[in-house]
Order: C-alpha cells, then structure tokens, then sequence
C-alpha cells in the first residue's frame, strides 16, 4: 500500500461484479472508502462485508433516473464522491437480423444512458462543492471496432468513448478528470453469459469461446480482474492529474490505438 488514494471516497457502479468488486479491493488497498454501488443491494452488501470497515453499500439501479438521484443524495450524505467509477453494464449478443428492441434497450438504457446520467449526476456534485474529483468510465475493446454478432454491446461501448472523450472536455475546467479504460477478455460472470452465447449462436462446446479468445490475446491469457486495478489506481489519483479524455486500452496487446 502507498496510499495514493488515502481520504478519497469513490463509488463502484456493478461493484458487486468481478471487475468492480476486485477494482474496490484495490482502491481500499490504496487507502479509500468505497461505495459498493450495484443492482443488487444484497451483493453489494456481501462484496462490502468481505472488503471490510472501509467499504459499505449501496442500492443503485443505473437504468432508473430515480435511483441515481438517491444514489446521489447517499453519497451527498457522507461528505460526496472525489471518485465515481462508471462500471455498471450488461452484455448481449445476436446477429444483425436477430437483435431485438428489447435487447437494443435494455443494453443502451444502462451501459449508455445511465453511465451518463450517473455522470453527470455526481459531476454536479462534485462541482457543487468545489471537488477535483475524477470520473472513470468502462468503455471496452468492444468499443473500438466493430463485431459481426455484437452490434449492439460494441455500439453502447462505442458510445462509452465518446461520452468520456466529451465529458472529458467539458468538465476539465471545473477540475473533474474524465477518463476511460478499455478492457480486452476478462475472467469474470460476465463472460459465463457471452461464452454461452457465442456457443449458441457459433456452434461451439460450452468453454470453447472462452478458451479461443484467451488463446488469442498477445500476452497469452485471459485478462483477470486483478489487471485491471493498476490502470483504474492510475487514473483516479494525481499522477495522471494531466491525463484527460482517455480511454486506456488495458487488454493484454489485443488493440493498438
Ligand atoms: N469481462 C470482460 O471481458 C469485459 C471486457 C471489456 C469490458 N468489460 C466491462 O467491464 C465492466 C465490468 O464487467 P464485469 O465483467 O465485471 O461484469 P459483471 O457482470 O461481473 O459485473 C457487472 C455488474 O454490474 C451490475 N449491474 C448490471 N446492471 C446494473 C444496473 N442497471 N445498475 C447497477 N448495476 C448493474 C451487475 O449486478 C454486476 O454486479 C463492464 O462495464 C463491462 O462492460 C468487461
């Protein structure tokens, strides 16, 4: 520990899921308090139980204006966010021909219009108390290019860039850094669900995907949460104080830009 986060409070979006839960370990390992935000109260609360005295929970649901606005008031409460880490998303996956509107919706409502309207309700707050606070968005290689049965999710992901590379230029002048970071293939319960779809729709045995793609990654495995925590302790403390409107790509060498 170098306490590079030390008297910092940040929250976690989807803080209950692999990747937020490990990055709230980190943050309290760098000295935080952490707001496990998520869905699901009752996983926040056991991801914040089993990160002990420096972490607590919260009821977030980002696809409801009205929980932001709660959230926003909770954390008002305790003395207002320096950190939000924008995490929360869901993933689906068809060809073109069979993606649906409930799916196009469900997936634009919470990985795009809610990662916005969280953002820019804690920017407020921020702002409202004169706090250099840092946004870090999840975008994804997802975003930066296209995949035959991904439109949807690459697309929300797409947009994850380009809110961060806007709000990026838009908050700086009231001290707020906004950046993102681009995972590659990460082991976490989210790619129980994409494995399970490609093998659907590709025709693979359960698992196959999952190996394929690891195989595939220029580092040699499969991203791990743990990879992640480096880049999202860099971005939220002052030594990226003069680093804006970036998406980090942290993937292993899978994309170059
Ligand atoms: N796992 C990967 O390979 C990978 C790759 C690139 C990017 N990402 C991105 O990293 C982030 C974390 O992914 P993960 O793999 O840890 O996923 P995960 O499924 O393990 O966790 C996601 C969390 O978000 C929560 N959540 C879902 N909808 C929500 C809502 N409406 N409001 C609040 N919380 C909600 C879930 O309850 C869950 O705890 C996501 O933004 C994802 O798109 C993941």
């Amino acid at each position: 520990m170098s306490g590079r986060l030390t008297g910092k409070y940040a929250t976690i979006t989807g803080g209950a899921g692999g990747i937020g839960r490990t990055m709230a370990a980190g943050y309290i390992a760098e000295g935080a308090t952490v707001c496990i935000a998520d869905r699901s109260l009752e996983a926040a609360e056991d991801a914040a139980q089993a990160l002990g005295p420096k972490a607590h929970a919260c009821a977030l649901d980002v696809a409801d204006m009205g929980s932001i606005a709660d959230f926003a008031a909770f954390t008002a409460d305790r003395g207002g966010l320096d950190i939000l880490v924008n995490n929360a998303a869901v993933f689906d996956l068809a060809p073109i021909a069979d993606i649906t509107e409930a799916s196009y919706d469900r997936i634009f409502v919470i990985n795009v219009k809610g990662l916005l309207f969280t953002l820019q309700a804690i920017a407020k707050q921020m702002m409202a108390r004169g706090k250099r606070g840092r946004i870090i968005n999840m975008a994804s290689q997802a975003g930066r290019r296209g995949e035959a049965l991904v439109g949807v999710y690459c697309a929300s992901k797409a947009a994850v860039i380009s809110i961060t590379q806007s709000a990026g230029l838009d908050l700086i002048r009231h001290g707020i850094r906004v950046n993102g970071i681009a995972p590659g293939v990460v082991d976490t319960p989210m790619w129980a669900e994409v494995d399970a779809l490609f093998a659907r729709y590709e025709n693979l045995p359960v698992g196959e995907k999952k190996r394929l793609v690891g195989l595939a990654v220029p580092y040699g495995r499969m991203g791990r949460p743990d990879d992640l925590v480096g880049a999202a302790v860099f971005l939220a403390s002052d030594e990226a104080e003069y680093v804006v409107a970036q998406t980090l790509n942290v993937d292993g060498g899978n994309w170059m830009s």
